[in-house]
């Protein structure tokens, strides 16, 4: 099978069956000066990924760092043990950091090397479908704080993505689930075609079948590159792809993170509920609606807010909505949807707290 590649402004993408073994070739491109490479693995990989890396990195001087992926180790503490073990065995900035895991691995790594002696080279290999069609593009990186998450960080881009689907064989079916809320928002906000196709797929790509896998995965980095690439700090455009995100984030709050909802859920109710709003606010046709309740249905995604919050407590979680780094005054942003392919533009539906407890009365 081949290996598919796009290219963006900075670097490539390489993607499909088999992808792994492209890197060596392209790592002579763009890391040419390279000696040192730190292997930072999540310790869920089955290793025989491990071994291919290693084999075709054979040339270098590796180390490879283990971690537990959880959004608990995903702070400046495991970072900082990192970096210190990197500048003790004199690692420079042509050295290199890859990072093999999922968007917890990803994000980690990303910010070790963004910040590591002002930048060293980071090469990205994703092992989960949300960190393969999402977390790995865009170039955000970074850690939680006790005050949040993702609250340290920096935008930062690889020098090369490699995604493999071979990885997703292992994956459970709930974090196949979390990645494909992210490829059907990207079909929602951007793109009618691949919309229409996800109503005959969706079954297939939660499956994990390569073909229409390969598809889809394309397809997200694509849509996900044309907001990013035209807005990487996330000044306007970019805002886009938090359709669904804010609701989520609520939910997220209420059930403190903890496994009973795990992200993409969330962003699976959140984007239901932001569907519903944009009826509500005569945004969209009941019709769109149901096109996308639709999908929901036929492959059993959640989509039933009451489950996990009470409509009272939607509003606490709202409120702490206000700190998020992404709402600037005291309204929150919503992203609302007009069409299959069209939202609101950032910043139009901005909701006050009045307003949004008169939208939890009509809709909940
Ligand atoms: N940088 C961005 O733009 C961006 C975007 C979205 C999300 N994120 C971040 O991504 C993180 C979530 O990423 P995630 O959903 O990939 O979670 P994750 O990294 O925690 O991975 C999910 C689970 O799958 C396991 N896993 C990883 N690869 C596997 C494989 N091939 N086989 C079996 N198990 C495997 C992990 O160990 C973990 O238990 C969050 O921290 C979020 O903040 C970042």
């Amino acid at each position: 099978m081949k290996v598919n590649r796009l290219k963006t402004k900075n670097y490539k993408i390489f993607i499909g069956k088999n992808s792994l073994k492209v890197l060596n070739n392209e790592l002579k491109k763009v890391c040419s000066r390279t000696n040192k490479i730190a292997i930072i693995y999540d310790k869920r990989v089955p290793k025989k990924f491990l071994s291919k890396i290693k084999k075709s990195l054979s040339k270098h001087k590796l180390f490879i760092f283990f971690v537990t992926s959880s959004e608990k180790n995903k702070n400046l503490f495991v970072a900082n043990n990192i970096i210190s073990k990197l500048l003790k065995n004199n690692f420079n900035r042509s050295d290199l950091i890859i990072g093999v895991g999922g968007g917890i691995i990803g994000d980690l790594s990303g910010f070790i090397s963004s910040i590591y002696k002002r930048g060293l080279n980071f090469i990205n290999i994703p092992t989960t479908l949300l960190a393969q069609v999402d977390s790995c593009i865009g170039g955000k990186t970074g850690v939680n704080s006790s005050y949040g998450k993702n609250l340290i960080g920096s935008f930062y881009n690889p020098k090369a993505v490699f995604i493999e689907t071979e990885f997703l064989k292992t994956l459970p079916r709930r974090e196949m689930v979390c990645g494909y809320a992210e490829i059907i928002k990207h079909a929602i906000i951007k793109d009618k075609n691949f919309f229409n196709w996800l109503e005959k797929n969706t079954e297939k790509i939660l499956k994990c079948e390569d073909h229409s896998l390969i598809i889809a995965i394309k397809k997200s980095c694509e849509i996900k590159l044309s907001f990013t690439e035209k807005d990487f700090k996330e000044k306007n455009l970019r805002m886009k792809l938090n359709f669904g995100h804010t609701f989520a984030h609520a939910l997220e709050i209420k059930n403190k993170y903890s496994k009973k909802l795990n992200h993409g859920e969330a962003v699976l109710i959140g984007m239901y509920i932001a569907v519903r709003v944009s009826k509500f606010k005569k945004l969209c046709s009941e019709n769109t609606v149901m096109r996308i309740k639709r999908i929901y249905d036929k492959n059993q995604l959640l989509k039933n807010v009451k489950k996990f919050i009470r409509k009272n407590e939607i509003l606490k979680s709202v409120k702490f909505m206000k700190n998020d780094k992404k709402n600037n005054d005291d309204k929150i942003n919503f992203i609302l949807l007009r069409n299959i392919a069209k939202t609101t533009e950032p910043g139009n539906y901005k909701f006050n707290i009045g307003q949004i407890n008169q939208i939890v009365n009509k809709l909940f």
